[in-house]
């Protein structure tokens, strides 16, 4: 039995507006590699979320005229529409507003200070509206940062720079913790510099809408304290201790490159304060730009990729999304390269292959699965290619390489369409029934375990592939697919997109 686990996380999202393209791609990069993982045997947990405290919600809701909680009820449902049409499939949502999230941030809170790594001072500096921070000088500088103002406070303090050795030394006997490698050396780079304490509260006659400090009445959690504790508050910590043992560390903590800090070195030392071991990895993919900009509402630039799934369905754009972004990077979302992407992969290789072969079994075997017979040393490299996929796909998935697992089984595709024409069943088929037989099983075994392969990418596809083949429930081993099967009607699995010439 495979007893392998694999726990991995979004980050939550703010609810400030309906959900973007930003939410949707980790969401669902985090959905491929679940079902990759479940795929090959093992348990999976996949957590996503969202993050209802703070200024920015606190904001949006005022200019709505809502409540914060009113108005976090009324968009919450948007991202589980969203998840439901992009066929997500989490394990659970956690929203920080509810009560299992609270009585953790509190316990946490609570155990911190008992521990004496919070401390009340007062402190004056920068402090950026926009980001909910204070900033340092040199930041404040950089130009980076917008909304800022001057605040002398009294706030509780984390003493996140008591850590900081720790932190540097676990990153360096840990190559896999933090991912890709320059964002690992950005964060000791950053490392290079005293770690400061990190401010964890807020006063509520500033700021209200957040988890009351359980030692404290006047004051609020800061936002980033509060929210990072869904990781662990999720999965039962301090309250449901085997499921919490069950999942925590978690494997993979899937970010965007602009909350590295955040994530590497508050939620980090945080965990060393409750002497919890850290995740696996966390990984921190690039954005998604329109040409050399970031998507942004506030930029108004969005040619939402999103709107593409009620013309094309939602598998070419999550086909889309894992294919094109090598992770890590940034990559350049474009109509053209959307349809140029659809066209060759999807339509003219996996699609076609799938029409060619139950044309052709449809017209020469009654639309039965024909036996197979000897295989000729042609038919072996088919099955070799298709064989050796498992492990190829296994390696690439884990080191993050998810554009290239695809393209390792568009390679297997385009192969088997060219197998097919050399082949030339059509020909065959005029002196050697059984050859042409042998061939098609080939053919559309190929296909079957290449179907099985991007089911994670694009499960309502492959799963239509693998129901005509009656092959549901199959895997990647090569043999799956039972003569004499009558293979399902269908309709072209992706219909080319005809681009209108003006
Ligand atoms: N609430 C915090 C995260 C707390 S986690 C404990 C937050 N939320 S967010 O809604 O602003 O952003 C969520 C994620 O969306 C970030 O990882 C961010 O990188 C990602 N994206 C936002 N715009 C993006 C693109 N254009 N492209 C890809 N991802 C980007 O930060």
């Amino acid at each position: 039995m495979n007893t392998q686990k694999f726990y991995v996380t979004t980050p939550i999202y703010y609810v400030n507006d309906k959900p973007h393209i930003g939410h949707a791609y980790t969401t669902i990069l985090a959905d491929v590699l679940t079902r990759f993982h479940r795929g090959n045997g093992e348990e999976a947990f996949f957590l996503t979320g969202l993050d209802e405290h703070g200024q920015k919600v606190q904001q949006a809701a005022e200019k709505r005229g809502l409540s914060p909680l009113d108005h976090c009820n009324d968009l919450a449902p948007r991202f589980l529409q969203l998840w439901e049409k992009l066929e997500i499939q989490y394990d659970d949502f956690i929203r920080t507003t509810q009560s299992r999230h609270i009585k953790v941030v509190q316990t946490i809170l609570q155990k911190v200070y008992d521990a004496g790594d919070i401390y009340m001072d007062e402190y004056e500096g920068w402090y950026s509206v926009s980001e909910e921070r204070f900033i340092t000088e040199t930041e404040k500088d950089s130009g980076e940062f917008r909304d800022i103002k001057n605040l002398k406070e009294r706030n509780w303090f984390f003493k996140m720079s008591k850590y900081q050795q720790q932190l540097i030394d676990y990153i360096n006997d840990h190559p896999e913790f933090i991912q890709p490698q320059h964002r690992r050396n950005e964060i000791l780079g950053f490392l290079r510099q005293p770690l400061g304490d990190l401010c964890i509260s807020r006063p509520k006659s500033r700021l209200n809408w957040g988890i009351e400090i359980p030692f404290d009445k006047d004051y609020v959690t800061y936002v980033w304290f509060d929210a990072l504790i869904n990781y662990i508050s999720a999965i039962g910590y301090s309250g449901d201790e085997n499921k919490f043992q069950q999942w925590w560390p978690a494997s993979v903590q899937l970010i965007g490159k602009d909350i590295l800090t955040t994530h590497c070195v508050y939620w980090t030392t945080m965990l060393f304060s409750l002497k919890l071991p850290l995740p696996k990895t966390i990984f921190a993919h690039g954005w998604w730009l329109t040409g050399e900009t970031k998507m942004s509402k506030s930029l108004g630039n969005i040619v939402n990729p999103l709107d593409l799934i009620d013309e094309y369905g939602v598998d070419p754009v999550r086909y889309y999304l894992m294919r094109e972004m090598v992770l890590g990077q940034d990559a350049s979302f474009t109509i053209e390269s959307f349809i140029k992407r659809y066209n060759s992969d999807l339509a003219n290789d996996f699609g076609n292959l799938l029409n060619r072969v139950s044309g052709l079994i449809g017209k020469y075997f009654d639309g039965c699965i024909p036996e197979v017979k000897e295989l000729t040393p042609e038919d072996c490299e088919v099955k070799k290619v298709a064989s050796a996929l498992k492990e190829k796909v296994a390696n690439l998935v884990n080191d993050f390489h998810v554009n290239e697992a695809i393209e390792e089984v568009l390679i297997l595709v385009r192969q088997v369409n060219k197998y097919l024409e050399l082949q030339a069943p059509w020909k065959t088929v005029k002196e050697d029934l059984e050859r042409t037989g042998t061939i098609l099983y080939v053919t559309a075994e190929a296909l079957r375990v290449s179907a099985v392969h991007l089911f994670p990418v694009i499960p309502s596809r492959s799963g239509k592939v693998l129901a005509v083949l009656g092959a549901q429930g199959t895997n990647v081993s090569w043999g799956g697919l039972k003569p004499g099967t009558k293979l399902q009607a269908h309709e072209a699995l992706f219909p080319r997109i005809e681009i209108e010439k003006t």
